[in-house]
């Protein structure tokens, strides 16, 4: 690929802005300034450089965030910070969007990508992926809203029954488990349906990717392994 098609690719500016930074001297591939903008270079694998920051080619970008409280999921957050002010600006420039989304106050995984099949795989309703939460109750949890999470839940406005599946009660007011979709505040809804309250709600888990194998701090976020990539993609469709 040409090395102005390559920088503007990797959210580094537009194709114009590029150009200059490559006649002024400021781009190196293996160490060496390149000048000419229509030098061509294999990508797979591609390392750079752009006024000494070092950047390796990623066709497309998957990233998971460890999510702190109090950081909305929007580009134009109404009353908190927005979760894209993690990001550099060249991952913005690559119009990164999050897949799905966490209420302000909800902390763990949260994934993000500029890859739009693999965003619509992921949200699709019809596109099984589990979502795991570790939730703190306000009320302690009895065997029947336990029972009622797993058989299934309406929720107002909403077609359908919304169950939880992989059902764990950590303490008396703890609990973790699984929804396959992915409605408004669905979890809390839930919660609200069996005349519980959510008082603090933690996604640990997306399919078969875990925050602690990936081992982010609150507010850390990282790239995702393409075997992780791959891992996420193998969802089921009904
Ligand atoms: N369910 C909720 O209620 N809130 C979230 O942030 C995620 C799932």
């Amino acid at each position: 690929m040409q090395l102005d098609k390559i920088l503007q690719s990797q959210g580094i500016g537009s194709r114009k802005h590029c150009q200059q930074l490559i006649r002024q001297g400021h781009v190196r591939i293996d160490g060496q300034v390149i000048m000419d903008v229509k030098a061509k270079f294999e990508t797979t694998d591609l390392t750079f450089s752009v006024f000494a920051q070092d950047y390796l080619y990623r066709e497309q970008v998957y990233i998971a965030l460890n999510k702190p409280q109090n950081y909305e999921c929007s580009h134009r957050p109404q009353q908190h910070l927005s979760v894209f002010d993690f990001f550099p600006d060249e991952l913005l420039a690559r119009n990164i969007q999050t897949v799905g989304r966490l209420d302000q106050d909800t902390t763990g995984l949260l994934l993000f990508t500029d890859d739009g099949q693999f965003l619509h795989q992921l949200t699709h309703p019809r596109k099984h992926v589990s979502k795991y939460y570790v939730i703190e109750t306000e009320n302690e949890i009895t065997q029947t809203q336990i029972e009622k999470l797993a058989q299934g839940i309406s929720l107002k406005n909403e077609k359908g029954v919304f169950a939880a599946h992989s059902i764990t009660q950590l303490e008396a007011y703890k609990l973790r488990f699984a929804i396959d979709q992915g409605v408004y505040h669905q979890v809390k809804r839930m919660l609200h349906a069996v005349d519980n309250e959510v008082i603090h709600l933690h996604r640990d888990q997306i399919g078969q990717l875990t925050l602690e194998q990936l081992d982010l701090a609150m507010g850390e976020w990282c790239y995702l392994l393409p075997e992780d990539v791959q891992l996420l993609k193998q969802v089921e469709s009904t």
